[in-house]
């Protein structure tokens, strides 16, 4: 049995309990608070899973980060219970949160020991694509090469094809080249691994994400394509030259120029990936309605096969409570 088979539940509920707490500070225009209300709310769910789990992307080093930063604890951790590395971001798209605006997440994603890429925290050059562009793009062909090939895969024209872009300055010369090849671009504020899983799933009217955002993010992307069969390339981008790649050679990064995929970012057996809206956007954001709340979320295991689009209704104890669809 994968190890990871009793602990699907649990961690859907580490994800709901996040977004419900961040979900209530949507709009307050306060991105620390509402980042900080998220992890507050993942710790502390996260303790009472039966596992002995090691954040391995999380929300920076011991020093930053109070809570879920790498290489943490994490889980009531008894002796029979399993190891597990976990990815999380409390609130992927704080900004999205504070403002109201769609794609806010609170996600997260686990594997058996060894199973997620011990990503640093920068940023990383990514080509993110669906099943049917898999073995056809290549971060470094040009943009022309790749949009050609993503619409041969889709059988439709370049012309027909919408490309999503953080909407940044460092992506000037991407959003031009699009431009001329003929595609469509979506702009987007931020929130570049939900725009990665809409990439990976038909009928979102999304068909590639490029561009350079948080390397996290794109161990997290990983991990929900390995569940889509979706596609991605991915290189580390260090910030400051020599002190990044100090801090990358003592993560056992050597080969800065390497061009990783999802599976040697996500290569673990067994993964699994749990996400749950915060404001609306791919999954509906959080309902609050007097007597509780609804959320909406996406739980996914790769040895599985098995996607679930999961709508939960938690009552918040009143007796007189009433459940609204
Ligand atoms: P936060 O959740 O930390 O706010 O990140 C949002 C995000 O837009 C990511 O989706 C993206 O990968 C990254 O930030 C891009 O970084 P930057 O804003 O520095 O361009």
């Amino acid at each position: 049995m994968a190890i990871l088979d009793g602990l699907s539940r649990e961690f859907l509920g580490v994800v709901e309990d996040a977004a419900v707490a961040c979900a209530r500070t949507m709009g307050q225009g306060d991105r620390k608070n509402s980042d900080r209300v998220a992890v507050e709310a993942m710790r502390k769910s996260m303790d009472t899973l039966p596992m002995r789990g090691t954040v391995v992307i999380g929300e920076g080093e011991r020093d930053e980060a109070p809570m879920l930063f790498i290489g943490e604890q994490v889980g009531r951790a008894h002796d029979e219970d399993p190891e597990v590395d976990i990815a999380v971001d409390p609130l992927e798209g704080t900004n999205l949160c504070a403002l109201g605006t769609p794609n806010a997440i609170a996600v997260l994603a686990a594997a058996n020991k060894g199973g997620l890429l011990h990503a640093p925290d920068c940023y990383m050059e990514k080509i993110i694509v669906g099943p049917a562009a898999k073995g056809r793009v290549h971060l470094d062909a040009t943009v022309k090469e790749n949009l050609e090939a993503i619409a041969k895969s889709l059988g439709r024209s370049v012309k027909d094809l919408v490309i999503i872009v953080l909407d940044r300055e460092r992506h000037q010369q991407l959003i031009d080249d699009i431009r001329t090849a003929g595609a469509r671009i979506k702009l987007i504020g931020d929130g570049d691994l939900s725009a990665g899983i809409s990439a990976a799933v038909r009928r979102t009217n999304v068909h590639a994400v490029m561009g350079t955002g948080g390397a996290p993010e794109g161990v997290l992307a990983a991990a929900a394509l390995r569940c889509l069969n979706g596609h991605m390339q991915g290189r580390l981008v260090p910030a400051r030259d020599d002190q990044d790649e100090e801090r990358f050679r003592k993560m056992g990064i050597t080969d800065l120029k390497r061009i990783y995929t999802e599976r040697d970012l996500a290569p673990g057996p067994d993964i699994l990936f749990a996400a749950t809206g915060v404001t609306d956007g791919f999954l509906t954001g959080v309902r609050f309605f007097g007597h509780g709340c609804r959320t909406y979320s996406l739980l996914m295991h790769s040895t599985e096969n098995l996607i679930r689009f999961v709508d939960s209704v938690k009552l918040d104890g009143d007796t007189s409570a009433v459940v609204e669809f």
